[in-house]
């Protein structure tokens, strides 16, 4: 299996949000076509709406926005 499968099939695996079951592909998915905050990426994907109100998947969303910003900019390269 290719790395970029694997990393796809993780994405699809991988729970970011448990309370509304929403996984790293819709979030990525979400950064990809223009959310720029937690709340931006909640809005579009209704994460940080559960039980928890948040706690849990919003500091892996900001995990994942820094991410996605460090790969911008080093494409800016
Ligand atoms: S894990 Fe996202 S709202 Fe609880």
């Amino acid at each position: 299996m290719s790395d970029e499968l694997s990393e796809q099939l993780r994405d699809k695996l991988t729970k970011v949000c448990i309370c509304k079951g929403i996984n790293r592909k819709v979030i990525k998915k979400a950064i990809a076509v223009g959310a720029q905050t937690v709340e931006e990426v909640n809005r579009a994907t209704g994460s940080g709406s559960g039980g928890c109100s948040g706690r849990r998947c919003g500091p892996k969303i900001e995990a994942l926005l820094q991410q996605a910003s460090g790969d911008k900019d080093l494409q800016d390269f």
